[in-house]
């Protein structure tokens, strides 16, 4: 008989149990994974609700109770439910996530959902051999720190700093600066919806020449004057042409600049409300990073106990 233990050994992800496909239902024994096995690339594809969120969460949550940490990038913002995991799995904890909804369709009351809601995944872990302890190992062993660009809901992020100078080991190596170059404009032209490729893309070729001209002088820039710059170039010509031809300043008046000009507000409520939530930094902690355009709230009901249980 397998002990609760064999799953808590460095290395080995619990991905819940093998699956007998004649019965319809799980075998005994473990389904661990090692996690020597992900060194390379993976895909998971499966049709909508075969359970590609749920097992990719166990995989995270898994990582990081070994310590090793994940940068997540999550364009759907379903996977924010890594921060509502609650040791105490207290009906009070549920209650601000529960969906409204569900508890009026059952007609209940939504503290008695939430109540509900609470010992199924105590009753759902506990099935899969964890608990709440277990919970508490992962909340331990992670920092879970949920970016949102464009958007306060979680942690707003200011590239704003990206448009200084570099220092001049870099500015003196032209490889490094080159380099440097390339991936600021393409991380603001990303930013802005250009899909820009750094070779043939005029927006690519006039933002790396403003850097240029303004890093190379040791100038810092900020977005102001950088929207300037792309206005009314400081530059009479771009390679062999003259600015006119080679990008007319009306084309750059149709760029979408909201979504970058947004920075920590630090009295912002709701800047401050998601930094209260997201779990107190601690150095030596692994951190799981994820950004989303939304961080969407109200996922929590969306998992059943069985997800929550990793099962296979
Ligand atoms: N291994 C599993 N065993 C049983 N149910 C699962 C399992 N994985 C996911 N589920 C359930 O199936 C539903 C869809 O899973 P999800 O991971 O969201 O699918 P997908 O991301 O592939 O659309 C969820 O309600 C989840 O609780
Ligand atoms: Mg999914």
């Amino acid at each position: 008989m397998t002990t609760a233990t064999d799953f808590e050994k460095l290395g080995v992800f619990y991905l819940g149990r093998p699956w007998d496909l004649a019965a319809r239902k799980p075998k005994p024994g473990l389904v661990l994974y090692d996690s020597k096995d992900l060194v390379t690339h993976a895909v998971c594809v499966g049709m909508t609700g075969s359970g590609k969120t749920g097992l990719c969460l166990a995989l995270l949550e898994e990582a990081a109770i070994d310590g090793i940490p994940a940068l997540v990038i999550d364009p759907k913002g379903d996977l924010a439910d890594l921060m509502l995991t609650f040791p105490e799995l207290r009906p009070e904890d549920f209650l601000p996530w529960i969906n409204e909804d569900d508890a009026r369709k059952k007609g209940l009351e939504p503290a008695d959902y939430a109540r509900q809601q609470a010992e199924l995944w105590r009753k759902g872990l506990a099935e899969w051999g964890q608990d709440g302890a277990r919970i508490r190992r992962l909340r331990d062993a992670v920092d879970i720190a949920i970016y949102t660009p464009g958007s306060e809901a979680g942690i707003p992020i200011s590239i704003l700093k990206s448009f200084a100078a570099p220092p001049s080991a870099i500015r003196d190596d032209g490889e490094l600066f080159r380099e440097r170059i390339a991936g600021t404009a393409t991380s603001l032209l990303g930013l802005l919806g250009i899909d820009a490729d750094p070779i043939r893309s005029r927006e690519h070729i006039l933002i790396a020449t403003i850097l240029d001209a303004a890093w190379r002088a040791g100038r810092d820039l900020d977005l102001a004057s950088l929207i300037q710059a792309i206005q009314t170039p400081p530059v009479a010509r771009v390679g062999v042409l003259d600015l006119e031809s080679f990008y007319p300043p009306r084309r750059a008046s149709s760029w979408r600049w909201g979504s970058t000009t947004c920075s920590p507000r630090r009295d912002s409520p709701r800047g401050c409300r998601a930094r209260r939530s997201t779990w107190a930094a601690c150095s030596g902690r692994p951190r799981a990073s994820r950004g989303s355009p939304s961080a969407r709230s109200r996922t929590w009901a969306t998992r059943s106990a069985c997800s929550s249980s990793r099962s296979s």
